[in-house]
């Protein structure tokens, strides 16, 4: 199947009248627009969209040599390609001798032959490439792409982590943060932001996304392309986003990495692509294809995601590239036999650029002579990726721009450290003799800091802290010496045991260490490693022997904190039932430690809210609060509370477990209390009417109040939650609609608003369209997906 030519693109003549053939509505506060199956398509990324670039595109394409124009579609790294060994059944590869040819990428380049780079770290290097390219023929800039997923060089929380802040405008300047560094050493284009959904912690990934939410995933997917485009590319200081992985990645069966997916098109839709959605609409320049089949077919072939979707309907102008090898993967899938055809299939469906298969390069050339590949797809390709070059300023400014960032920047401290302690999520905070263990208080004189994740400094950096350097972070240790020293008490540190270990034999010092200290911080987890690519896993507890060292040191009658280090939600079935604080801090980044003492001591209170679901046990997998009805409901039909009991057994629920979450999404506490009350909504009925407009907005106002009711200032994330019954097609028993942070002093109250409109109110039903129905609306607010304060509005 062949793909459309640019969909919206792009008679000059249409754009310098500032009309386009298939304009329409246009982006509003949430940021949602029509679709087609609305009867409405998106307009064209304004930021790409310029009748300057096209001229210039097409002046450029003209000139060009087959040759140079594939150039343009291939992407290497520094070191070239080598061959891939065959692996099971490789028969393409084996059968191809000349994609097992090896590759020079600087010889490339000097040809005018690469048209993009990744991950080639230091400007060094970039300049090196780039001065080979800008000295050929055409002089066309080389786009050099990395993995920046939570900072270049100085490094924030792991995007889940970051995610747990709920904080958009935190996340949009982190972005930019991150872009300042890295166009320093002349990378223009981040992998990132990876926008795909995951309900299944065992899915190492997760760690790079922001959790299991459609909205808050979207809301998130906004604010990273926001940050890293600006509002102008051609900016030294503005990058390209690479939104990934497209599409429905997050849903690997069984958690297991590079799975397939099989999903109904309501469900791809209500819950897989609103973010990449979000983030096109952000003025994305790139998306990157995923390694997964989608129904059977692999997203890098995929024409229904990459034509009819992303191009048809959401009139994406930017490029799209492979994942690392995924064009050669679709010969691992069978669903192509050798490289021609898989070039064939991925070119065709849309994937512009190859990103490491060396399919592109060689075959190219042999389809369009046996036509069976035509001229204007690889022309149109090679507009794209021009664009995108024009676009981004690059024929102006090829190389890095400033003084190149090494290490983390002192001045960015500030703002990481901010970040890290807004993504720490309380979940348990007991009292002990009479008083909550955190913060902690003057009185403690002593701590024991014990686990193998106090003291590593790498660890903190996350799974794609890979430009940074390990001696710029702030281990939990050196902070929480530092500051027990200027309270005249003192930091016993004991390791206890390795991450992934079965040796017993540290357990005796952490054991007198514990018993000689006033309070214990325990930092246990998984390794920074555990989590991200290929790291699924199929048990969720503390790996190693931490469980069994944690429970010698509780055994000594102490009071414990045990803060979570991990990249995705971990069983904490037992911790939650006998340590009395727990804290998810995640991979904190090049501050941790000075974050986790400022949080620790009580300088900063707690604002984290979970966006991925923590399981009672590996079997609930996958788990998500914005599940669907059953038949047979357990408990509440409302299942996003727990079952009532365990006395009736054919309800839909397991005998060994409840079924909710023992921390479910949405959930964190603080060092104070929020009370919700008032929930009020501002009509009882809406006209369908009115409701079913894509363009329809602020259609009924939900306030509530919200009180402060301890007693120190702290934030709040105020969660709005739907839900409506009578559709033609069931509803999940809750989603998230709104969310705002809220910062209030003791005892202060004050209205939280948000706004339904069409994007709130709609769904998509069987023909996959999105629309509003006449349905009965419950809307919740509170401080969780278990919010209890509601009221209701009927639509009709
Ligand atoms: C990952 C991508 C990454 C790419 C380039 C792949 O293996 O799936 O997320 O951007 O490599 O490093």
């Amino acid at each position: 199947m062949k793909r459309s030519p640019t969909s919206c693109l792009r008679p000059a003549v249409l754009l310098l009248a500032g009309t386009f053939a298939c304009a329409g509505i246009h982006a509003e506060a949430s940021g949602q627009k029509g679709s087609a199956m609305t009867g409405t398509v998106a307009p064209s990324n304004a930021q790409l969209a310029s009748p300057e670039i096209e001229r210039r595109v097409e002046a450029l394409l003209k000139q060009m040599t087959l040759a140079e124009k594939i150039g343009q579609l291939v992407q290497y790294n520094d070191q070239g390609f080598s061959a891939p060994t065959p692996s099971n059944g490789d028969k393409a590869l084996a059968a191809n001798p000349e994609t097992k040819t090896q590759v020079d990428a600087m010889a490339l380049a000097k040809q005018g032959r690469l048209g993009s780079m990744l991950n080639v770290i230091g400007a060094q290097k970039t300049r090196a490439f780039q001065e080979a390219a800008m000295h050929s023929r055409l002089h066309i800039p080389i786009l050099f792409g990395a993995d920046v997923i939570h900072g270049y060089r100085t490094i924030y929380p792991v995007p889940l982590g970051l995610a747990a802040s709920w904080d958009t405008a935190l996340v949009r300047q982190l972005s930019h943060m991150a872009a300042t560094e890295a166009t320093t050493a002349g990378v223009k284009w981040f992998y990132s932001p990876m926008v795909d959904i995951s309900r299944d912690a065992r899915w190492g990934r997760s760690t790079e996304g922001a959790g299991e939410d459609a909205y808050l995933g979207a809301a998130m997917a906004r604010a990273y392309v926001r940050g890293y485009q600006g509002s102008d590319l051609s900016r030294p200081d503005s990058v390209a986003a690479s939104v990934k992985h497209f599409a429905a990645y997050g849903a690997a069966e069984a958690g297991r990495e590079y799975n397939t997916t099989d999903m109904s098109d309501i469900r791809l839709r209500q819950v897989y692509l609103p973010p990449y959605k979000a983030a096109v609409e952000a003025g994305a320049a790139t998306m990157m294809s995923s390694f997964n089949a989608l129904n059977g077919v692999p997203a890098t072939a995929n024409p229904y995601l990459m034509d009819e979707i992303l191009r048809k309907e959401w009139g994406f102008d930017g490029f799209v590239v492979s994942d690392y090898t995924a064009v050669m993967e679709l010969t691992h899938h069978g669903i192509a036999l050798d490289a021609a055809t898989a070039t064939k299939k991925a070119l065709e469906a849309g994937v512009e650029v190859d990103m490491m298969s060396h399919f592109y390069d060689t075959q190219i050339p042999k389809l369009l002579a046996e036509h069976k590949l035509s001229m204007a797809t690889v022309d149109e390709a090679v507009r794209r990726v021009l664009r995108v070059k024009f676009a981004l300023g690059l024929f102006e400014h090829p190389y890095a721009q400033g003084t190149e960032v090494t290490h983390a920047v002192q001045a960015h401290r500030p703002l990481v450290r901010r970040a890290a302690e807004e993504s720490f999520v309380l979940l348990r905070n007991a009292p002990v003799g009479g008083k909550a263990v955190l913060p902690l208080g003057n009185e403690v004189t002593s701590v024991a800091l014990i686990g193998p994740l106090a003291d590593a400094a790498n660890e903190m950096q996350g799974a794609w802290g890979g430009a940074a350097q390990a001696p710029d972070v702030v281990t939990l240790r050196q902070a929480l010496e530092r500051r027990m020293q200027q309270r005249g008490g003192h930091v016993l540190f004991a390791h206890g045991t390795d991450i992934d270990s079965d040796s017993t034999q540290g357990f005796d010092a952490a054991v007198q260490a514990a018993r000689q200290a006033d309070v214990v911080v325990m930092a246990l987890g998984e390794s920074s490693q555990m989590s991200g690519e290929a790291g699924s896993r199929a048990y969720l507890d503390l790996p190693g022997n931490q469980q069994q060292l944690l429970e010698k040191v509780v055994a000594t009658g102490k009071p414990v904190v045990l803060l979570v280090f991990s990249g995705r939600p971990l069983v904490l079935d037992w911790a939650a039932g006998h340590v009395p604080a727990i804290m998810a801090v995640w991979f904190p980044g090049t501050e941790a430690g000075n974050a986790l003492a400022n949080v620790l001591f009580g300088d900063v209170a707690p604002s984290g809210k979970l966006t991925m679901s923590f399981p009672r046990a590996v079997g609930q997998e996958p788990l998500y609060y914005n599940q669907f009805p059953t038949g047979r409901p357990a408990g509440d039909a409302d299942l996003s509370r727990p079952p009532s009991g365990g006395d009736t057994r054919f309800v839909s629920r397991y005998l060994d477990v409840p079924n909710d979450a023992l921390f479910p999404f949405g959930y964190g506490l603080s060092y104070t209390s929020f009370a919700y009350a008032g929930v009020h909504v501002s009509r009882s009925t809406l006209p369908l009417a009115q409701a079913n407009r894509p363009d329809a907005r602020s259609l009924v106002t939900v306030t509530a109040t919200l009180t402060n009711t301890g007693k120190r200032e702290a934030t709040e994330v105020a969660q709005l939650y739907v839900r409506n019954l009578g559709a033609s097609v069931e509803q999940p028993v809750r989603s998230l609609k709104g969310f705002q942070r809220v910062t209030l002093k003791p005892g202060e109250s004050r209205q939280v608003r948000f706004e339904l409109g069409f994007p709130e109110l709609s769904f998509y039903d069987v023909h996959s369209h999105q629309v509003v129905e006449p349905t009965h609306y419950t809307v919740w607010v509170g401080g969780s997906s278990q919010a209890t304060q509601s009221a209701e509005f009927d639509v009709r």
